[in-house]
């Protein structure tokens, strides 16, 4: 319980969540109902049951199964709209959220749909709670990257509402080279580029991230510590990963929150932040995360700060925004 006053009084951006993968069992069966989708589940308590993952791949099954009940631009709004009551709560000011448009698409879910309940979400919340947002949308790497090129076509219209564009979804065999044409596509057209990579995969997918995807982020990243040169890299490159750790715990990226990376890579000077990935799955989202590690790393009131500097330096928004949020945090006495 050491520094929960402090994690709660800091403001702090998140970086790398799901809007799909914040779909609380509760909400699930609320949407289900009204949209009359039968779903696999008697009760939330079975749904509950069910998140009971061994690798990244056993919870993508029932993550891209949860998300087949979303079909009115009303539902995405709500998605959203539950995730920025957990923002204002958690005090994150701030948050750049992923949506997976081809879980969508492929169901005959329009772009447009999906989009305008998240950016109507985005507009409220900045009204309600004055939380800031963007979006990003991540293509699905167990996908082609015709497949990729396709949504990035469909996302055209609304392009100067999206700041970039992700990858996302199953990793291993999915190498980020294998979609090296569509970001350069995507970096013509003005977005900017994150990708999960060193997840699940090994460290030469980070290094295609940054090489071949030219992204501003990575996310996850934490198996980039087996590669002494890519962590140099990272450290002069300043790279921001996006770690999640309650996300490594949930899916065996690690075995006990003691043995996380994440002090350890911040020791060294990597530029590392806290985020909540899935947070209705994984069981918390960003001051469960921070706890989590607090606790299980016995991080101090220094580290904890540095942790959130580092998630307004690695944001999307201006500087003069980032300066404001940093200097409140180091200025915050709790
Ligand atoms: N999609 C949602 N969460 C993910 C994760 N942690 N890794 C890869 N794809 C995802
Ligand atoms: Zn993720």
């Amino acid at each position: 319980m050491r520094h929960h006053a402090l994690i709660q009084a800091l403001p702090k951006a998140e970086l790398h969540v799901h809007i799909e993968g914040t779909f609380e069992p509760e909400l699930m069966f609320h949407i289900a109902q009204r949209n009359q989708v039968q779903i696999p589940y008697a009760s939330v308590e079975e749904v509950k049951q069910a998140y009971d993952f061994h690798n990244l791949q056993s919870f993508l099954d029932i993550y891209y199964a949860g998300a087949n009940v979303l079909i009115y631009e009303q539902d995405f709004y709500d998605l959203a709209m539950a995730y920025f009551e957990k923002c204002a709560a958690d005090h994150v000011v701030h948050t750049e959220m992923f949506f997976d448009p081809q879980t969508h698409t492929a169901r005959g879910i329009a772009f447009e749909t999906v989009f305008e309940g998240l950016w109507r979400a985005c507009q409220d919340a900045k009204a309600k709670w004055g939380i800031s947002s963007h979006l990003i949308m991540c293509f699905l790497r167990h996908l082609s990257e015709e497949d990729a090129f396709e949504t990035l076509a469909q996302a055209a219209p609304f392009k100067d509402r999206i700041i970039g564009v992700g990858l996302d979804s199953s990793e291993v065999g999915h190498p980020p080279s294998k979609f090296e044409r569509v970001f350069a596509e995507a970096r013509a057209q003005g977005y900017l580029t994150v990708a999960h990579a060193g997840e699940e995969g090994p460290p030469a997918y980070v290094w295609e991230a940054l090489d071949l995807l030219r992204v501003s982020r990575i996310d996850h990243g934490v198996r980039s510590e087996e590669d002494a040169e890519l962590t140099q890299r990272l450290i002069e490159l300043k790279m921001p990963l996006t770690v999640c750790p309650l996300s490594n715990l949930k899916l065996c990226v690690v075995n006990d929150m003691s043995q996380h990376n994440i002090r350890r890579l911040l020791q060294q000077g990597v530029k590392v932040m806290v985020n909540s990935d899935d947070p209705a799955y994984f069981g918390g989202y960003m001051n469960d995360n921070f706890y989590a590690i607090a606790d299980a790393l016995d991080l101090s009131e220094e580290e904890l700060k540095q942790l959130a500097i580092h998630s307004f330096e690695a944001s999307f928004i201006d500087e003069a925004e980032k300066q404001k949020w940093i200097t409140k945090i180091r200025n915050l006495a709790v």
